[in-house]
């Protein structure tokens, strides 16, 4: 395994980590039982990732709950984060809104500390920014519940770059999680740039376009979970049409040098300018075993250049 800084922390991650969204299972994903996804973060672990990401929202507790429990050996040699900042009244998917304001992260994060059953979170993220909460609000709260020792360090998550740069007036942030993948590139025109120039590390989420970057779909797949849910373009209608058929060169591309092609994703995302570590979500050891074989080599130049046409943005 490689690791890599954090932005301008002390924390060295990996640059595979672990996504902990699809082992919380409903309502997002499907129940997939939780003796797979217990074996998949010991071999995640075993395999050298340092790095766990899981949120509340992640099976309404449930993802939480079940990496404190597996990490628990190991705590200490972990870094573990976790987000704050979209609450739930009833367990459904309508129900979700966002909450960044002071009153809810200080409840959040006693209730994420005791899922987690540890101390210490280390890295501790807004989930989604929230329109309705000043970004003073949210930065003081944050920078309260660190100066206690309930964290260890402040990141943000799908925040825009002019949205950073207002979180950065009123205190430091470590890293910005964004969706960034072949399929997705929008942060490499001004995110990425604001990022570079104030040392803020990338976590790269959904590296594999929440699977379809895998290669196992095609055209007529018909998603039964929060994919199938009218989110048009990437997982239903033409778009998705035209994404497999992109996916279906880069699998052409993979076989030739001999990797598959979800390994051929994350090697991508893992060599763009900024990005510190993919966030891969996996749900037994299999998956962790191929994924980890993303890093320590890379395509030929011929290889490169045809990736970069074939995704090449619109
Ligand atoms: N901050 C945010 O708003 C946000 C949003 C989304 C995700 N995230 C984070 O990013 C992580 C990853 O995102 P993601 O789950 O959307 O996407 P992803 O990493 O792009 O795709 C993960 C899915 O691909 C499949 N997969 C993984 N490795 C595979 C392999 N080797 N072979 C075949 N299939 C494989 C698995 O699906 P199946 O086994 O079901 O086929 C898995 O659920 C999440 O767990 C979470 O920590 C954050």
């Amino acid at each position: 395994m490689e690791y890599r800084n954090l932005g301008s922390s002390d924390l060295k991650v990996s640059v595979i980590g672990y996504g902990a969204w699809g082992i919380g299972g409903a309502p997002f994903w499907k129940n997939e039982g939780d003796g797979n996804s217990l074996d998949s973060i010991k071999k995640a672990y075993d395999t050298g990732i340092n790095f766990f990401d899981t949120a509340p929202v992640y099976g309404f507790g449930h993802s939480e709950e079940l990496i404190g429990k597996a990490i628990k050996p190991f705590r200490d040699k972990l870094i573990l984060a976790t987000k704050c900042g979209l609450r739930w009244d009833k367990k459904s998917l309508a129900s979700i809104r966002k909450d960044a304001s002071r009153n809810s992260i200080l409840e959040e994060v006693d209730q994420s500390l005791r899922r987690l059953d540890t101390d210490v979170i280390d890295l501790y993220q807004v989930h989604w920014p929230d329109a309705a909460t000043e970004q003073q609000e949210t930065m003081e709260t944050l920078l309260e519940i660190q100066e206690r020792g309930k964290i260890r360090h402040i990141g943000v998550s799908n925040y825009s770059a002019e949205q950073m740069r207002e979180c950065l007036k009123f205190g430091k942030i470590i890293s910005l999680q964004p969706k960034f993948n072949l399929l997705a590139r929008d942060i490499q025109k001004d995110t990425v740039p604001v990022c570079v120039k104030n040392d803020i590390g990338i976590i790269a989420y959904s590296p594999l376009s929440s699977g379809v970057l895998t290669g196992k779909y095609d055209k007529s797949t018909k998603f039964t979970d929060w994919r199938s849910k009218g989110i048009i373009g990437t997982f239903s209608g033409e778009g998705f049409a035209r994404n497999i058929e992109k996916v279906n060169r880069l699998k052409n591309i993979a076989d030739e040098e001999g990797k598959t092609c979800a390994q051929t994703a994350i090697n991508w995302v893992l060599r763009q300018e900024g990005i510190t570590t993919a966030l891969v979500g996996v749900k037994n050891p299999r998956q962790v075993e191929e994924n980890r074989k993303a890093i320590g080599w890379e395509p030929s130049p011929e290889h490169r250049e045809k990736i970069e046409e074939i995704f090449a943005p619109v």
